[in-house]
């Protein structure tokens, strides 16, 4: 696998979002549709769902690190991990597509990423019953990180200030659609397809190594003690962040003077950003979305 030079990608304007199959998107993600609906999972693949700033890239780099052990966490000329781990449904101009990229990509197994909603997801990955991680995190943080990611990601809309993206957040129609069917759509899924481990950002941060061997038993790997161990170390925000390979610092249509892409890393930051009453708003629409679900989140830790 070459390096992408994605210096060579043409800039755009920001995009707009329209209703793609009832969810909010931007061409980015629906241009290569036909081949993302028709892509061939198999049995070994590994997808990492997640809705959007949930720690998909903690969890992608964990992963990659489990199956394919600690040369990345040495090696400073490593692919980044949005090479490592290709994004399916992504459709950058300039740039090989999610799909060519998984197509092509040589490893056994396969680690692939999407934002798509449970439904949205190519049929093939529930025939061929591959693995599925999914990574949830509270509605509050995970929506201040998605505010913090449009501002400084040039292709993702607009955001506006903080109030009108939260407004935006609470009618479901940011890029992906409603967090609140997102997380719920999936864990349903949880109840009848035995091969999704359905994990949180919260307890990801309140024990990582914990999470780390949640993972190990779940995949059935029987990584060594110390392995995880240095893994966990690896994986922690910190060295994260000065990681290359994690930190996208090569993204060029990611501005990290508005914002660096790690950016916290923290469970309750939320608290900076709500007003009371954005918080009672907030608390009354999030009663009423998730009514109908068990899935139970943590705002602090
Ligand atoms: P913040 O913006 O709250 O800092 P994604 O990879 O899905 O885009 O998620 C990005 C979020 O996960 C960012 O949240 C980022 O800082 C956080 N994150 C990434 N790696 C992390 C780590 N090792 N520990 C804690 N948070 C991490």
């Amino acid at each position: 696998m070459e390096n992408l030079d994605l210096s060579s990608m043409k800039l755009v304007d920001r995009p707009e979002t329209f209703d793609f199959e009832g969810i909010s998107m931007t061409h980015y993600f629906t241009d290569n549709w036909e081949k993302v609906k028709n892509f061939q999972a198999r049995p070994d693949d590994i997808l990492i769902a997640t809705y959007p700033k949930a720690g998909t890239t903690w969890v992608s780099y964990i992963l990659d690190l489990l199956y394919f052990g600690n040369d990345a966490l040495e090696c400073e000329t490593s692919l980044p991990i949005y090479m490592r781990v290709p994004f399916l449904e992504s459709c950058f101009q300039g740039s090989p597509t999610g799909t060519e990229m998984a197509d092509n990509l040589p490893t056994s197994p396969r680690l692939i990423k999407t934002h798509l909603p449970v439904q949205l997801v190519p049929k093939s990955f529930w025939e061929q019953n591959s693995r599925v991680v999914y990574v949830a995190r509270n509605a509050k943080d995970n929506a201040v990180s998605y505010f913090h990611f449009d501002r400084m990601n040039m292709v993702q809309p607009e955001p506006g200030d903080w109030n009108k993206f939260l407004q935006k957040f609470l009618k479901g129609k940011n890029v992906f659609g409603p967090w609140y069917d997102h997380v719920s759509g999936w864990w349903e899924k949880k109840q009848t397809y035995s091969n999704l481990l359905y994990m949180f950002y919260e307890d990801m941060v309140e024990d990582t190594g914990r999470e780390v061997e949640r993972l190990c038993s779940s995949l059935g790997l029987s990584t060594s003690v110390e392995e995880r161990e240095k893994i966990t170390k690896g994986v922690q925000f910190d060295t994260m962040k000065q990681n290359q390979i994690t930190n996208h610092s090569t993204i060029p249509f990611m501005d990290f003077k508005i914002s660096p892409f790690m950016r916290k890393g923290k469970v309750g930051d939320w608290k900076n950003h709500f007003t009371m009453a954005q918080n009672e708003q907030f608390d009354e629409v999030y009663k009423q979305k998730m009514k109908n679900t068990t899935v139970m989140f943590r705002t602090e830790i």
